[in-house]
């Protein structure tokens, strides 16, 4: 038996990791039950570190990242109906806002090359009701952010960046996050700087700085067992994608679940509620805490060695598989790759292909916001229902091993040359 047989016959590789160490997903379980939760001058400090970080004046800190977008939309007062421009792909929480506040959610469909907004179709949706658009560069994919903010301002649109899955990400070497109005990121679990929850609003308009900070100031006290229940999680998602644990209890038990029904373990972190919330639930208007400010001091100082050493793994498997099918973004992006996105012809079809050579792989768990059945303004887009079904998240986090890339390789050809398809030339 060669080497990569023996490893993938026992070494499994997980579809994604928590960006903690085991010892710090302890120790932060820890403070959560035992640490004070409301340190105000905490929150400052790590709100002034991230605000610099990201080269902004400001940082104001929120519970989520959809209560963040909610007091941005808040502190604009819009007119009831008025249109905010939306990704087809997105979390639910973020249209839960939008139509809280009586606006209207409007889609525009994604480009297969940066898996952002089509420049074409964005500029059909505008007209003077369209208030405000919520540009997102989904799993560390930077697209052609600057051409998208030029013509919405043209336009008299406000623009958020929802930078969740592109922390570090460049367009033309500025930071993705700092082209428009206001930069939104969400550090909850798995992302490249996780803080146990948490939405980090940036901005240098000193108007809004000031309504975000009011809102903020009216949260309402946080909920210790929300915290502990997050950090417990954390803590078992992260035993549970480390060895020997993956190797032996995680991947068998996902495989049961796969070979039981399919669906169900075909998202990275699960499947989520699609229905309607009747109002928006109080745990989204507590605040956030100093214990999750001291979790993002620490952490954040490690995101850039992380993200090199992903982007060299992305750079390796691009360059070693025999296809042509991995986005291709712009000359100018600097993409750090949150996830390794490869559309496929099935999903399911792919992660069984991978499974049985030791390799899990999933989907993006964000929501086809665009086709929830509940929701206004629903709008069948193929590029974002293609990627939504089919687009599957290769590995390629920080610490894996030579070996281990070299048997993501060897599966990804192997699925494509089964299928007749390789690179032309
Ligand atoms: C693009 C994007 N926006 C927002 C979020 C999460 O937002 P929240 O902090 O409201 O859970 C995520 C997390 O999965 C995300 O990927």
């Amino acid at each position: 038996m060669k080497k990569d047989e023996m490893n993938s016959f026992l070494k499994k590789i997980p579809r994604g990791v928590i960006y903690h160490k085991v010892t710090d997903s302890v120790r932060y379980f820890l403070a959560s039950m035992l640490a004070p939760l409301h340190r105000k001058e905490k929150v400052i400090e790590f709100e002034n570190i991230f605000a610099s970080y990201c080269e902004r004046k400001y940082c104001v800190a929120f519970p989520f990242a959809r209560t963040a977008i909610y007091f941005v939309l808040k502190a604009l007062d819009l007119p009831k109906g008025a249109e905010v421009i939306l990704p087809p792909i997105t979390i639910k929480g973020i249209v839960d806002v939008v139509v809280d506040l009586g606006l209207t959610p409007v889609y525009v469909d994604l480009d297969v090359e940066t898996i952002n907004f089509r420049l074409d179709q964005l500029r059909e949706k505008l007209n003077p009701n369209v208030k405000v658009a919520i540009i997102t560069p989904l799993f560390g994919l930077v697209p052609d952010v600057s051409a998208m903010v030029a013509l919405l301002k043209a336009n008299g649109v406000f623009v958020i960046e929802d930078f969740s899955q592109c922390l570090n990400g460049r367009y033309d070497n500025k930071r993705v996050g700092t082209f428009g109005d206001v930069g939104i990121y969400s550090a909850s679990s798995i992302k490249t700087l996780d803080t146990l929850g948490g939405g980090l609003a940036i901005t240098d308009d000193q108007v809004v700085h000031d309504r975000l900070r009011n809102a903020q100031a009216g949260l309402m006290p946080a909920r210790r067992t929300a915290l502990i229940k997050k950090a417990w999680v954390n803590l078992i998602r992260n035993v549970a994608t480390s060895e020997p644990v993956f190797s032996f209890l995680t991947f068998p038990v996902l495989q049961l679940i796969r070979q039981r029904n399919p669906e169900a373990a075909l998202k990275q972190t699960g499947h989520r509620d699609k229905g309607r919330l009747a109002t928006l639930p109080l745990l989204w208007f507590c605040r956030y805490t100093s214990v999750q400010a001291q979790i993002g001091i620490e952490q954040i100082k490690g995101v850039i060695a992380q993200d090199a050493a992903r982007v060299a793994n992305v750079e390796f498997l691009k360059a070693s598989c025999e296809i042509d099918d991995f986005p291709k973004t712009t000359q100018e992006s600097r993409n750090v790759y949150w996830q390794l996105i490869l559309p496929v012809s099935n999903a399911l079809e792919a992660q069984a292909y991978f499974a049985k050579r030791g390799i899990d792989s999933a989907t993006s768990s964000l929501e086809l916001v665009c086709a929830l059945k509940d929701y206004p303004n629903r709008a069948d887009l193929q590029t974002a229902q293609r990627i939504y079904r089919n687009g599957i998240f290769i590995p390629c986090f920080p610490h894996l091993s030579q070996s281990d890339m070299r048997r993501i390789v060897m599966a990804v050809n192997g699925y494509f040359q089964e299928r007749g398809h390789a690179k032309e030339g």
